[in-house]
């Protein structure tokens, strides 16, 4: 047992719990974090967005030194791919950003604890959480013994559960982490798949597939739904599966896998659509279907956690569970499985545990899909508003107008603002372009302070950028656009 009482214990130092326990910290509590993995940060850091960023970017500088460069004057031999180089920045990279993550732990004085954690009960008021050190060496038990070694049992005032998620499996094609593998394993092979099947068009799939894409291989993209990104804007989802297939990437939409069967590192699916049954052949799968909670056991049930329909940890406006003390953020709790999200709720979660009154802007919380060319979103979708029977108007501004788009030779796509009919508030933005990603930053500032097409539309924008694609889509709303 340590002696030490914490104000607050975090289970899992992913970007929502490592930024709860730094915001926790800089109010004055006294915190420690459990964490199993030998380094911070999480599926996002470790083996999620960053790595496939660092990958999505070093793939995209190959793919335009090789398709691209020519076009600019620059005129080289074939470009080489030296793809362990390759894997060993993204490991630098992502080295750079654990060790970050632990040199702010320190300067925050922030008690990490390794190994994996789970709800132990309560002693008087204090909540108890037994950290293991290895996996089956868990120091409670369901029965609450506590014989097994000298195990160590952290109590504090609160606990906070940000373990995140995991990987969904496909019943009839279980992961072998070899030729059928989640996200993780995908952005590690050895060498550029020869055919790689991803099944799922969702975020994972149309990133890690343009990556090898980009390297050389044959991508063919499963989805059961008659578009990528279900959740994106329709018109945004269909440029860019557009632009995807013209980047050499195959996709079999309305479209299920029936069965699967693994070989000498070959899989055959049988794959089911409107057209009938296929076979595809391939050397790897990625299977990108989602993700869920992970909570596998963390003693939720004996310690009086809820779970909603969908499997989601239950909680109220201050992140807490059915279980007073406990509370709970990120991938765990409703909403979309975003590191954003889940950091956003790390700093109100501790906020609002000293009285504070902040909350999160779920409406405003930005999408990104980091192809090339990105796409971004916040806010409604025009679906979404027609559905709801919205007034609204729209306003639409083509990269094809735009002057450093076209310096750039990046023109594919557009900036689309929808507005509401009557007070010009902004309802929805969504982008299909180059740098998407960083252009959908203010759109999502001007929608959290209420702004207006007309406040878009009125505002300075440096000459030549791509964000004067965002001036003119608000132009446009009010039929105003000038290059259009
Ligand atoms: P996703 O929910 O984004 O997409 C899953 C896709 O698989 C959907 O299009 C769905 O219709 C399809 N699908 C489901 N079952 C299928 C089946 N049996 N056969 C064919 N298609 C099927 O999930 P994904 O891509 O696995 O990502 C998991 C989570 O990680 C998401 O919540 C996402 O928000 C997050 N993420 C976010 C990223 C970003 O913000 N750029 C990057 C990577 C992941």
């Amino acid at each position: 047992m340590t002696a030490e009482i914490f104000d607050l214990i975090v289970i899992g130092a992913g970007p929502g719990g490592y930024v709860a326990a730094i915001r926790a910290s800089q109010l004055g509590m006294k915190v420690a974090v459990v964490e199993e993995r030998a380094t911070l940060g999480g599926v996002c850091t470790n083996e999620g967005c960053i790595p496939s960023k660092a990958l999505l970017d070093s793939s995209e500088y190959f793919a335009l030194s090789r398709d691209r460069f020519a076009l600019h004057g620059i005129v080289i031999d074939p470009p080489r791919l030296d793809l362990s180089r390759m894997l060993a920045r993204k490991d630098e990279v992502v080295k750079k950003n654990t060790d970050g993550i632990a040199f702010l732990f320190k300067k925050n004085g922030i008690t990490l604890v390794s190994g994996r954690g789970r709800l132990a009960g309560k002693a008087g008021d204090l909540q108890q959480v037994a950290v293991a050190q290895e996996q089956g060496s868990d120091p409670i038990g369901p029965k609450g013994n506590e014989d097994r070694g000298n195990p160590e049992v952290l109590r504090g005032k609160r606990v906070l559960l940000a373990t995140g998620s995991k990987a969904v499996e496909l019943p009839f094609l279980p992961f072998d982490f070899d030729t059928v593998v989640s996200a993780r394993e995908a952005l590690s092979f050895a060498a550029v798949p020869q055919h790689l099947v991803v099944i799922g068009a969702g975020y994972i799939g149309l990133e890690l597939g343009s990556i090898w894409r980009r390297l050389g291989a044959q991508v063919t993209v499963v989805e059961m739904l008659a578009k990528p990104l279900p959740t994106m804007d329709g018109q945004v989802a269909d440029a860019l599966l557009r632009l995807l297939k013209k980047q050499g990437m195959k996709f079999l939409l309305e479209t299920g896998v029936k069965s699967g069967t693994v070989q000498d590192g070959r899989v055959l699916l049988t794959v089911a659509g409107v057209s009938g049954e296929e076979q595809l052949v391939c050397d790897r799968v990625l299977v990108a279907v989602g993700r869920k909670p992970l909570i596998d056991g963390l003693g939720l049930a004996e310690a009086g956690v809820g779970l909603d329909a969908t499997g989601r940890i239950i909680i109220d406006e201050n992140f807490q569970t059915t279980a007073v003390g406990i509370h709970a953020i990120g991938d765990l709790v409703p909403g979309p499985m975003l590191a954003h999200k889940a950091s956003e709720e790390g700093v109100v979660f501790a906020e609002r545990l000293q009285g504070g009154k902040s909350r999160v802007e779920y409406e405003y919380l930005p999408g990104v899909c980091y192809t090339w060319p990105e796409a971004a979103a916040v806010g409604k979708t025009e679906e979404e508003l027609q559905q709801a029977g919205a007034d609204y108007k729209t306003g639409r501004f083509n990269f094809l107008a735009n002057g450093r788009a076209r310096c750039m030779d990046e023109t594919d796509g557009f900036v689309k603002i929808l507005a509401d009919k009557g007070n010009g508030r902004i309802l929805g933005v969504h982008i299909v372009g180059p740098r998407a990603s960083d252009l959908i930053a203010e759109a999502v500032t001007a929608m959290t302070f209420n702004g207006t097409a007309e406040d878009l539309a009125m505002t300075f924008h440096a000459h030549p950028t791509l964000s004067e694609a965002l001036k003119e889509a608000a132009l446009a709303v009010n039929d105003r656009a000038i290059h259009a």
